[in-house]
């Protein structure tokens, strides 16, 4: 039996008789099988399982989508409950910024925050940071999952884990992705048909990526070439596709330092428009 809470006082109560190692699933609702792998990877690693739910008004800019995300809380409960969580919280706004949004102390990524999503949505990971160090603080958590699929979030919340000292483990599970290719996301729900269409365009790119890499496998050249090479058959599979409009594609080896690959991997990352709707997506390049 899944319990719904709606305040920290609830929440603590619920906390407290939670046996065992407890896992926290921080999502914002509008839960799909991607959410729903984390949920299931929580099971496996911890006996009590928490998701929250909230749609974090710190971490959108004001042109963005925080009025349209989708709103589904009674499905995302029946999930919840058919996938043996013990605890949902889904706070209201108030409950979590009682003195309004722009009063609160926040948690400010210095490097690795400011670049990629951080570029594109200054302040944005101001805001992850700050409501995770609050859920984590309310939710008292063993462990927390993160999905790969946002590739820069879990590596600035792992960074904040370390350099703030909190006592939570993270687990980062792999992308979840629809039979096509496309990763799961709450905001596919904004895409028409031939959006949708459009958009597989992203992880064509990433395939090719990884092509590219196997196909540069002994060819001598340096770690920059390898980069540059990958990067543009990515971007070259983006650019064919007309209603798409590139973001950026980045091959990076890790958020905080600078080489592009590292102990032969990298990353490869790429953020799109599509419409009025923003994708990000990412896969691992192994190359040489
Ligand atoms: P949200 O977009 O709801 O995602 C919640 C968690 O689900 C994140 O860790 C995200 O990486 C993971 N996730 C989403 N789609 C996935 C997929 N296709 N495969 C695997 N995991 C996936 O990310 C957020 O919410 C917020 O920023 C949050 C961390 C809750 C802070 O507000």
């Amino acid at each position: 039996m899944t319990a719904l809470v709606h305040t920290k006082a609830d929440l603590a109560k619920a906390r407290a008789a939670l046996p065992g190692r407890v896992a926290v699933v921080p999502t914002m609702g509008a839960l799909h099988d991607g959410h729903l792998a984390l949920i299931e990877r929580a099971g496996e690693i911890a006996d009590s399982v928490i998701v929250t739910v909230f749609v974090n008004p710190l971490q959108f800019r004001p042109n963005e989508d925080l009025d349209k995300y989708p709103r589904t809380l009674d499905a995302d409960v029946a999930r919840c409950e058919a996938a043996g969580v013990d605890v949902v919280f889904a706070p209201s706004e108030e409950e979590i910024y009682p003195d309004g949004r722009a009063d609160v102390t926040k948690v400010h990524p210095r490097e690795g925050g400011e670049i990629l999503e951080g570029e594109s949505r200054p302040g944005f990971f101001t805001g992850v940071l700050t409501v995770v160090a609050k859920l984590f603080h309310l939710t008292r958590p063993d462990v927390a999952c993160f999905g790969a699929k946002d590739f820069q979030q879990v590596a600035m919340v792992r960074r904040m884990v370390r350099d703030l000292d909190f006592p939570v483990e993270i687990e980062t599970v792999p992308t979840v992705r629809e039979a096509d290719g496309l990763a799961m996301s709450s905001r596919n729900a904004y895409l028409s048909a031939s959006q949708r269409r459009t958009a597989l365009a992203v992880p064509r790119a990433l395939r090719a990526a990884q092509a590219e890499a196997v196909a540069l496998v002994g060819a001598g050249v340096s770690d920059l070439d390898y980069a540059r090479r990958i990067h543009d058959a990515a971007l070259a599979v983006l650019e064919a596709e007309p209603g798409l409009v590139v973001d950026y594609v980045r091959l990076r080896s890790n958020f905080f330092s600078v080489p592009f690959v590292h102990n032969n991997i990298a990353r490869i990352l790429i953020a799109v428009k599509v419409g009025d709707t923003r994708l990000i997506d990412n896969a691992l390049v192994v190359v040489k």
